[in-house]
């Protein structure tokens, strides 16, 4: 008796309790009416290489990765898309019948993906951005933002020398501006990109002064919970257009789940609502 495999995918982190990805792919399976798996995995860093090359012998067409995996993810991986490399990190991994891992980033066409559907007007060339932050999260930004012909880019970190890093990596089109001086980076910024943890439920609040912030200039907060951060409301009074970050959580879901399970999904106000419960 021979049973058709059901394709399983999943998400591996450490902690993995807070990730939304289960609700989010859970919900596309389901509503595309699709048999299939997406399961969180709590994977310790000395694990990660051999579970791993376990997965698709257990059934696996894929993972995403998260924090602290998406360096060493990268490493592990036999194939590597240039945006990963770009990037220096995976989130998603592709495990392909001749047993090869690609790796891929899609973080950066996530947060593209996001803006383009929330702020339809918005032109990347239209002036420089203005980007807070210089972690993970900004690498993607930043490669998505000069992919997308982004003029220019002005970058705050508070610890100088992670911006002056990335600045070396990305090139000319680069500013460093001192952390204490952030707020004047909003004057000229026709794009504004909150990469930092500040704003987040139990992080402290991002406190970088934005009277300079100008009308119709898109600001938007990688920070989704909450949803309506404290710059965000502010930018709003202000006269700008804002996007919270829950739209690039499930717009760098789609290219994965589409490789995984050969369907690509949609995101919309259901989309949303899935994850969010
Ligand atoms: P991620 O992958 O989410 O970017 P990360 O690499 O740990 O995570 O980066 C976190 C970002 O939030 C960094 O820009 C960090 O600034 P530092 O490089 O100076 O650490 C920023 N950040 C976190 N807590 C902060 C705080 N209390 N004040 C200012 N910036 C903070």
């Amino acid at each position: 008796m021979s049973h058709a495999k059901i394709p399983l995918a999943g998400v591996i982190g450490c902690p993995i309790a807070h990730s939304k990805s289960p609700q989010l792919h859970r919900h596309w399976l389901k509503s595309l009416g699709i048999s299939g798996y997406y399961v969180p995995m709590h994977v310790e860093a000395i694990d990660l290489e051999e579970i791993l090359h376990s997965l698709p012998k257990a059934g696996f067409v894929g993972v995403n990765i998260t924090v602290p995996h998406k360096e060493r993810a990268l490493e592990i991986a036999d194939l590597v898309t240039d945006r990963a490399t770009l990037i220096g990190a995976a989130n998603t991994l592709i495990f392909r019948k001749d047993g090869k891992i690609h790796a891929d980033n899609t973080d950066g066409y996530g947060f593209i993906q996001n803006l383009r559907q929330n702020a339809p007007d918005w032109h990347p060339e239209a002036g420089p951005a203005a980007i807070l932050g210089a972690g993970g999260a900004a690498r993607a930004v930043v490669a998505s933002l000069l992919d997308v012909g982004v003029p220019e880019i002005l970058i705050s970190n508070r610890t100088r020398v992670r911006a002056e890093a990335l600045q070396q990596e990305f090139g000319r089109r680069l500013t460093v501006i001192d952390w204490v001086q952030a707020g004047n980076m909003m004057d000229d910024a026709s794009t504004v990109v909150n990469t930092t943890s500040l704003g987040m439920i139990g992080s402290p609040a991002l406190r970088v002064p934005l009277d300079g912030l100008r009308k119709g200039t898109v600001v938007t907060d990688l920070v989704y919970a909450p949803l309506k951060t404290h710059l965000l409301i502010e930018a709003e009074k202000m006269g700008c257009i804002t996007v919270d970050g829950l739209g690039m959580l499930l717009h760098q879901a789609v290219p994965a789940f589409e490789r995984w399970f050969g369907t690509r999904p949609t995101v919309d106000s259901a989309t949303r609502a899935a994850a969010l419960r």
